[in-house]
């Protein structure tokens, strides 16, 4: 099998689910998150070692004060109900995003999961929340310029170094990048990381998509033809 390290999902439709279902929007958020463990789990079982999904965008805000302030409280019911049996099969947390607009107490459910994980060496389990690809990348430029200015970076910056200052440092760069709900758009996500990756569109909502889709996904990854700008070979 092409090595797929790393996959990165785009969990979108949790709303139209749950319209679809007679529910509200929230319903298809707590089914979404649920399902982030069954995805993690069966990831982990199909050799995957970075799954970083999209939870809640910088432009995310834009919605309902009912609906952010329940998605605000949805780490909290996640990570109580699931981080035991993360840890014991030795999943990684990691949390990408700009947690100091968080409310704190969101932002400490999410700071000690990561310590409680921070020695663990499974499964990446990287969830973006206040997350926006082009804000990282300017930030990053920021961090860069102030080490040049305070003389401890020279002007000698290749992609490599680069990436140290993103979110992602230490990650190897996404393998498969997966839109759930039908949509064909990267809306603002990972944008430097994904630069050679598979993309893949698929009809199924977030709480459709089940382990026998990500495996779908996956056999349909190890058919594409990855030439990273190279020539085939034959
Ligand atoms: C997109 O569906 C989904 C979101 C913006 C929120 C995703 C959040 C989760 C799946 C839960 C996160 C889990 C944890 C552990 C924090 P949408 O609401 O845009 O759906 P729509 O396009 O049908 O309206």
């Amino acid at each position: 099998m092409k090595e797929c390290r790393h996959v990165a999902i785009i969990m979108d439709g949790n709303g139209r689910w749950a319209k679809a279902q007679g529910k509200p929007r929230t319903a298809g958020h707590l089914v979404g998150s649920d399902n982030v463990r069954t995805i993690a789990i069966a990831a982990d079982e199909m050799g995957i070692e970075y799954l970083t999904l999209y939870a809640f965008s910088t432009e995310n805000w834009k919605r309902s004060n009912d609906e952010v302030n329940y998605i605000m409280n949805l780490p909290a019911v996640f990570f109580r109900k699931y981080m035991k049996e993360f840890l014991d099969r030795g999943f990684r947390m990691n949390i990408l995003g700009e947690l100091d607009a968080l409310p704190s107490s969101t932002r400490k459910v999410l700071e000690d999961a990561m310590e409680e994980s921070r020695n663990n060496t499974g499964l990446n389990l990287n969830i973006c929340m206040n997350y926006g690809s082009q804000r990282e990348i300017l930030l990053a430029a920021k961090k860069y310029a102030k080490d040049v200015l305070e003389g401890k970076a020279d002007l000698n910056l290749d992609e490599e170094g680069f990436e140290q200052y993103l979110m992602t440092d230490g990650f190897p760069p996404v393998d498969l990048l997966i839109r759930t709900s039908g949509e064909q758009r990267i809306s603002n996500y990972l944008l430097w990381q994904i630069a050679y990756a598979e993309l893949e569109f698929v009809q199924e909502s977030w709480p459709e998509f089940t382990p026998d889709v990500l495996k779908r996904c996956l056999d349909e990854f190890t058919h594409r033809d990855r030439r990273f700008g190279g020539v085939k070979n034959v």
